[in-house]
């Protein structure tokens, strides 16, 4: 058994899941969305920028520029999968990095856009709703109406995709991001990752929580 994920990885995915899941459905159905759509998008805001931050500061295998890798390798690692050849990776494959990419993007976007925006009664505002001409509002709006069907499409490609590395490559991908360690099968040596430290991230993680409480008045 290797380690492949550090703790600040998975805690920021499983919070990422429970919070965005809650907006998709609060958003959607309006169920609790008066009481906890904001908070929880505020928090996903905070979650996101953390983990841009352990991104540069982080585990190796975390960084944002690894996961920048030339897209030819992205088809060809595709193409291995399809012919069930896929290896074990020990951070993101190079497809799975672009989506990452992709993935925080778009919930950066939702999270900024759903600060300048009210619902029509504007009985639930932004913090920032009132800031722009409401032309400016209106777009930011639609952006995040537009917005949130695009991330469940490509949660929704996301969650598709586990399950095909679980019956193509039969590779579990699920059981790693939960105890953070894969059993490594492959005769080469497993790539060398070197972690970031507990401390460095706990130390990301409060300033930015406090930096977006702050900013969206929690206290
Ligand atoms: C709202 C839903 C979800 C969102 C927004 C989301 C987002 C993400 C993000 C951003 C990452 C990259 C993690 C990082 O490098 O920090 C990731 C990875 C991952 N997610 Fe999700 N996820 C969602 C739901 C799920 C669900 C339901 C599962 C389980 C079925 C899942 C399983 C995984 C796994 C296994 C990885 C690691 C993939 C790999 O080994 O490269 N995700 N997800
Ligand atoms: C990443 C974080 C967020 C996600 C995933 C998200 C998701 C959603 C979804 C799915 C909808 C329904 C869109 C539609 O089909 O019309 C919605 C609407 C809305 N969201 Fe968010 N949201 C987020 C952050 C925020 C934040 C921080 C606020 C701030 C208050 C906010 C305020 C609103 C408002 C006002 C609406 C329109 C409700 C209406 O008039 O029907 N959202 N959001």
């Amino acid at each position: 058994m290797i380690k492949i994920w550090d703790v600040w990885v998975r805690l920021f995915h499983w919070s990422l899941v429970l919070a965005v899941g809650f907006l998709f459905i609060s958003g959607e159905t309006g169920a609790g969305f008066f009481d906890w759509h904001r908070l929880a998008g505020e928090i996903v805001l905070a979650l996101v920028v953390f983990r841009l931050f352990w991104g540069i500061v982080g585990s190796s295998n975390a960084r944002l520029l690894s996961l920048v890798v030339n897209p030819l390798r992205a088809v060809s690692h595709l193409r291995e999968l399809a012919a069930r050849k896929a290896p074990q990776e020990r951070g993101h494959n190079a497809a799975g990095g672009w989506a990452v990419l992709v993935m925080l993007l778009l919930l950066f976007v939702q999270a900024i856009t759903g600060m300048f925006i009210a619902d029509d009664e504007e009985w639930v505002e932004g913090a920032f709703h009132g800031v722009l001409p409401s032309a400016n509002t209106d777009f930011l709006y639609n952006i995040h109406h537009m917005n949130a069907g695009l991330l469940q499409l490509l949660v929704l490609i996301h969650v598709v995709m586990i399950a095909v590395y679980f019956l193509f490559a039969k590779q579990n991908l699920i059981r790693p991001m939960i105890t953070g360690r894969i059993k490594w099968l492959s005769d080469r040596e497993p790539p060398v990752v070197r972690f970031g430290s507990f401390i460095t991230g706990l130390i990301c993680f409060v300033a930015v929580f406090v930096a977006v409480a702050m900013a969206a008045n929690w206290l």
